[in-house]
Order: structure tokens, then C-alpha cells, then sequence
């Protein structure tokens, strides 16, 4: 592992580039922007290189990488074979935030990407930046999100030199990451895309690009560990083996209060009011149109609740920024699920542990 993690600012793109995909090909560990959140790169058929991102990372082994590639033809050197409905969506989705769960074709990555499974999580990112380094690079990229394992993704160059300062060689900045939230990952059962993961790519547009098909979100997204272990007999719906872990999670309290946006804000109030009077530091993550209405040591505005896009943009930020400044308490107002605002609450759910308060 190296000491000292090399950063090329975003002015320096193509240069940056050339060197990092040197470092690729030769086996080294890279952080990169994507249209998502930071991925930290490694070549995929590496086993070496992937233990070092696992290592650097501190995640756990049983939970698989996810490969990017630079062209979504490059997707049958991966994979062993691919239904019409998978196809559809990789036309569809391609390059984007949409990464499929696919067969795995025996020998194309290290078996440490896959965790051992007989499938392979593939995407085509659609950054520039990050298609060109793929490219250059020549390799398969296995990338997670480029944060220590359990703390919020990175959307930020300096959010994964924060994590990983030290112990990943280079970090390619490339300012804000658009989405600011993982991927959709997605598995074709039959004639179902059965979604693993709620992301970029929403529901919706998944409904209306491939037409008529059940879409279904794995159950599991949403239960506690207990629970998600308890669905994992044979025959349920297939899940993200991620979905296990306590994720994004800041290092205070958190709490989630969902609902009418003119009905939540009085609990919101209450909590926030309770929890400073047991000398907690207090945060409020408030949409656009209550964050006036809110006392407390800090009052986030994370965007309008009816557009959820900014939400997904700058959550992860506010809560590393809850964590710089140690505010040990935070009260989250809920978004409405639909769109990426799905998205949104999965992760804000994820980040409260479950703790939910839901105000009809
Ligand atoms: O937007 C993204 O997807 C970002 C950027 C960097 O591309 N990457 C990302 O990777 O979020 P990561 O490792 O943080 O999340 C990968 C998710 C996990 O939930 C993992 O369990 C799931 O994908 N996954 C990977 N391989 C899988 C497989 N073969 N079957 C089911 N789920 C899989
Ligand atoms: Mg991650």
C-alpha cells in the first residue's frame, strides 16, 4: 500500500488520466468520479489489486465489487449470456447509472469481485472522465464507492482523500458527482427486473423504457439485518449481498421523520428541541420550504421536497458535514417515493438505522 496517494486537481483531467491508467494497468488502486458517487478502481481480473481495494475500504470480503466497463459491447467478455430484456435496458440505460446484476462468464474477474457468486454486477459509467480512464486503462474496472466501508459515499475528491488518505494510490478529482447517490442495481428474473438496489435510474424510467414488464424491488431493501437474513431462503427474490450491512451511516443518531411536509415538521421540532436538552449538538436536514421554520444548531436545506434530485445531490455531503462538526444528533425530514426521491429515502432510512417516524 502506498503512503502517499497522488491527487491530480480537475484542471488537469487529461493528464491526470494518462497517469492513472497507468496505475491501473500496473496494478494499482484509483479513485475516480463517476456520474454517481467516487469509485475506487482497480483491475477487475487482478485478485492482488482487488484485495487492496477491499483492504483499503475495510469491507467486508462476502459483499461483491461492481465492474465498469467503457462500452457496453465490452459486456460479453464478462458476461455469458444476455436475454433480450437485458439487452433492452442496456440500450436503454448504457452509459448511465444502471449496473446489472449478469451470469458470469468462469475466469473473467477474480473470483474476489463476485464474492464467489455465479453473477457479476456490470456498468458503463456515463463521466467522461471515468470512460476514459477505463479505456486507457485496458482493464476491467471493479469499483465500490471510494469511502471507508460504512461512512456515507463520496461525491467529493476530498470526501475520499478524508477516508482514504494514504492508502489507495491516486485519487482523479473531477468536482461534484451529478447524481450524488450509488447506481440502481437491477437483476432480469424471466420477464421481471427485479430492483437490488434503489438508485439513479428510477423505477419509473426503467417502467417506461422497457415497457409492460413487473418491476419489482427486492423486499429485503427495506427490512432490518435480522429480517433480511430470515428472507434469504431459497426461492425469494434474488438480493444485493450489500444490502446487509449498515450503510452510509453518520457517525451521531440519526432519526427519520417522513410524511405531509406541512405535518412533520412539528415532530421534527420536538425531537430536535428533545435531544438538545440532553446537551446533544443537533442537526436538522430539512427540504427547501421548511428550513425556516426550524431551530437548531444547524439547519441543513437539502432541497425542495417536491424535486428530489437536489436531495439525492447533496445528502451524503450534509452528513459528513454533521460528522466534521460534530453534531451528534440529526432529525431528517422524509421525501416522497417516487422518482429519485425513492433513492433518497432508502439511503436516509439506511443512515437512521431504521429509526422512522412516519406522520400521516
Ligand atoms: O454508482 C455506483 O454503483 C458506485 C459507482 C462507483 O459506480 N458504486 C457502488 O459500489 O456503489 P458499491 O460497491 O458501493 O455497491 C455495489 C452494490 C452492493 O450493494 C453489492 O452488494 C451489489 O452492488 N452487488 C455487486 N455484485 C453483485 C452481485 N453479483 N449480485 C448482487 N449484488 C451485487
Ligand atoms: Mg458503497
Amino acid at each position: 500500500m502506498t503512503e502517499i496517494t497522488k491527487y491530480w486537481p480537475a484542471e488537469q483531467t487529461e493528464a491526470g488520466i494518462r497517469e492513472a491508467a497507468a496505475v491501473l494497468a500496473a496494478g494499482g488502486i484509483i479513485a475516480f468520479p463517476t456520474e454517481t458517487v467516487y469509485g475506487l478502481g482497480g483491475d477487475a481480473r487482478s485478485t492482488a489489486a482487488v484485495e487492496k481495494i477491499f483492504a483499503a475500504k475495510g469491507r467486508p470480503s462476502d459483499n461483491p465489487l461492481i465492474v465498469h466497463l467503457a462500452a457496453g459491447e465490452d459486456v460479453h467478455s464478462l458476461a455469458d449470456r444476455i436475454t433480450g430484456l437485458e439487452q433492452a435496458l442496456i440500450d436503454a440505460f448504457w452509459p448511465g447509472p444502471l449496473t446489472l446484476v449478469l451470469p458470469v462468464k468462469k475466469g473473467a474477474v477474480s473470483v474476489l469481485v463476485t464474492a464467489g457468486l455465479d453473477t457479476v454486477a456490470v456498468r458503463v459509467p456515463e463521466h467522461e472522465a471515468a470512460r476514459e480512464l477505463i479505456r486507457r486503462s485496458g482493464c476491467p474496472i471493479a469499483a465500490p464507492s471510494a469511502n471507508r466501508s460504512g461512512r456515507p459515499s463520496p461525491t467529493l475528491a476530498r470526501h475520499v482523500l478524508e477516508d482514504l488518505n494514504g492508502k489507495i494510490d491516486g485519487v482523479l478529482d473531477g468536482g461534484a458527482t451529478g447524481v450524488g447517490l450509488e447506481s440502481t442495481v437491477v437483476r432480469v428474473m424471466g420477464n421481471e427486473v427485479h430492483i437490488l438496489r434503489p438508485g439513479g435510474i428510477t423505477k419509473e424510467r426503467l417502467q417506461f423504457a422497457v415497457g409492460k414488464i413487473a418491476t419489482v424491488i427486492a423486499p429485503s431493501e427495506h427490512l432490518s439485518v435480522a429480517q433480511s437474513e430470515a428472507n434469504e431462503e431459497p426461492g425469494n427474490v434474488p438480493r444485493s449481498p450489500g444490502v446487509k450491512y449498515a450503510h452510509y451511516a453518520p457517525q451521531g443518531e440519526m432519526i427519520l421523520v417522513s410524511g405531509h411536509k406541512n405535518k412533520l415538521t412539528a415532530i421534527v421540532q420536538a425531537k430536535a428541541d428533545e435531544a438538545a436538552s440532553q446537551g446533544r449538538r443537533v442537526a436538522v436536514l430539512s427540504c427547501s420550504e421548511n428550513v425556516a421554520i426550524y431551530r437548531a444548531e444547524a439547519v441543513f436545506d437539502c432541497g425542495s421536497h417536491d424535486e428530489p434530485v437536489q436531495a439525492a445531490h447533496s445528502l451524503y455531503a450534509c452528513l459528513r458535514e454533521c460528522d466534521e462538526r460534530g453534531l451528534d444528533f440529526i432529525v431528517a425530514e422524509g421525501y416522497p417515493e417516487y422518482g429519485i426521491g425513492s433513492a433518497v429515502m432508502n439511503r436516509l432510512r439506511k443512515a437512521a438505522g431504521g429509526r422512522e417516524i412516519i406522520v400521516n
